[in-house]
């Protein structure tokens, strides 16, 4: 213990014969050191200069442990044991779980929140309280009428994959000139989109500005414009997004009201922190309710919720006014993690058409972590389950390799088809093939290697529910026309790769 050492201890022996009798007593009598107070831990600065932290308020009843965990904006109840300096707590959805462990430790808590986190908390005083925030109850269920938007899946471009907290003004702006100078935009790629980060804090009247990395959001807005190219922004319908910034809990109508000022065209809504305030089953009227507001703006804005597939969004999604919504957890640039999500589409596929997308997250495809055969399957995929594509890489810097996947035209096409349908797969072993039927009578398939060794794979046109011959079928990576012969066309495809064709 620090306090055994030097000081008064080793100057006083009266003291320290004292402080000695103290300890004995309270290690004979196995007595705990009361972990009850008030513990405070500071986090990292925000980007709009907000201070991280959180704050524990903890009560002891002999072994046992109440408290309430406070973070910027919500509330956990966490419940537990304490076993002399020792303590577990436990958040009310995973009893199984500690979600914070640790020790007292010369007057300090150490240990480890949610098993990654360290915890190095100091005694705090009532005055690092966090206020509580206010339930607001969601409105009544009313549908939203039809913003007649995204009649084929959105193209664009996100920040999140690639910069995540590291986007600016200056990175947008130059995306922007990159998305015209490539072709992206000739290709389709309209929305640039801003994801998380950009939030500063709320004025006086409770209007919520940009941080000092987006100085100013509607000469940025003009800028993209005038490019010919779309604005998208991104918040949450909890109090906070999940980077911890300001969101727009209990400021819905005045948020849409900002972003349709600043002349925004989309909205990505991520449910984030609104997990620490809603149930599940407040999911369809708390998405409604921006739904409302984006509508009362008067302002057309394309509406991506984000929640990660929960609540069998894909069934209501349009009711609550929205263009698109999020099916799967976060896509990481990998081949497990992009096949996952879109093997994930399956139960999804009848519900989507016209202005109501099933999305297994933004592309990956450029960077860096998978090869130019997966990032074609990647592509492949996305078009044939119609899925939004939005970019994730930087398109300032393209390879070559990534340019002629990303701006694959062909493959645009399929996705971008006017009819709206989304493939489903069927398995063959290491081969799973995807059909796509398409507004002119042909149909789009993909076969896909899952194998680690080059395969066979064979189309035939009537697996592709075609009736008669194949008057035309084309290689739409090679972007060549091929012979079917007895109704049927092989091609040998790598492992991890994909043979897709367009068949008529
Ligand atoms: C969630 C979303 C991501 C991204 C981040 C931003 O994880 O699913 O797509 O928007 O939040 O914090």
């Amino acid at each position: 213990m620090r306090f055994l050492n030097g000081g008064l201890y080793a100057r006083v022996p009266a003291a320290r014969a004292a402080l000695f009798i103290c300890f004995a007593l309270s290690a004979a009598l196995g007595q705990a050191q009361s972990l009850a107070g008030i513990w405070t831990q500071p986090g990292k600065t925000l980007d709009n200069g907000e201070q991280q932290k959180w704050v524990l308020a903890l009560k002891q009843n002999g072994s046992e442990l109440t408290g309430t965990l406070k973070v910027l904006d919500y509330a956990v109840e966490l419940k537990g044991t304490a076993t002399g300096t020792h303590f577990e707590l436990f958040a009310p959805w995973q009893p199984d779980r500690a979600y914070m462990t640790g020790d007292l430790v010369d007057g300090e808590l150490h240990g480890m929140e949610r098993g990654h986190r360290p915890v190095l908390a100091k005694a705090g005083t009532t005055a690092d309280d966090i206020p509580t925030v206010s339930y607001i109850e969601p409105p009544a269920l009313k549908a939203v009428t039809d913003n007649g938007l995204a009649k084929t899946p959105p193209m664009g471009w996100n920040s999140w994959n690639l910069f995540a907290g590291k986007i600016d003004d200056q990175t947008v702006r130059t995306m922007a000139d990159a998305m015209v100078s490539s072709g992206m935009k000739d290709a389709g790629y309209v929305y640039v989109n801003i994801d998380d980060t950009w939030e500063g804090v709320r004025d006086a009247n409770g209007n919520l500005q940009s941080n000092q990395k987006f100085p100013d959001m509607k000469a940025l807005a003009d800028y993209v414009h005038s490019k010919g190219l779309k604005l998208g922004i991104y918040s949450s319908p909890g109090p906070r997004t999940c980077a911890g910034y300001p969101a727009s809990y209990g400021h819905e109508d005045q948020d849409a009201r900002t972003f349709a000022g600043w002349g925004v065209d989309y909205l990505k809504y991520d449910w984030c922190s609104a997990r620490n305030i809603y149930k599940n089953d407040a999911l369809q009227p708390v998405y409604q309710k921006m739904g409302a507001a984006l509508e009362a703006t008067g302002r057309p804005m394309v509406y991506s919720l984000c929640e990660y597939g929960w609540g069998e969004v894909e069934k209501w999604g349009p009711a609550v006014g929205g263009n698109l919504w999020r099916t799967t957890g976060d896509i990481r640039d990998s081949w497990d993690s992009m096949m996952g999500n879109v093997e994930k589409q399956v139960p999804t596929a009848a519900y989507a058409g016209p202005g109501r997308w099933n999305d297994p997250d933004m592309l990956e495809i450029g960077n860096g972590h998978m090869t130019d055969d997966e990032y074609r399957t990647h592509m492949s995929l996305w078009a044939l389950v119609a899925s939004p594509l939005l970019a994730g890489n930087d398109i300032r810097t393209m390879t070559d390799a990534t340019k002629a996947i990303l701006l694959n035209k062909e493959v645009i096409a399929v996705d971008q088809d006017a009819l709206g349908k989304q493939a489903s797969p069927r398995k063959n072993g290491d081969l799973e093939t995807w059909m796509k039927p398409l507004a002119d009578g042909s149909v789009a398939v993909g076969v896909v290697n899952l194998g680690s060794s080059a395969a066979q794979a064979t189309v035939k046109a009537s697996d592709l529910g075609l009736s008669g011959k194949v008057k035309k079928a084309r290689d739409l990576w090679a972007h060549s026309d091929v012979k079917f012969s007895n109704g049927a066309y092989a091609a040998t495809v790598p492992s991890h790769g994909v043979l897709m064709l367009r068949v008529k």
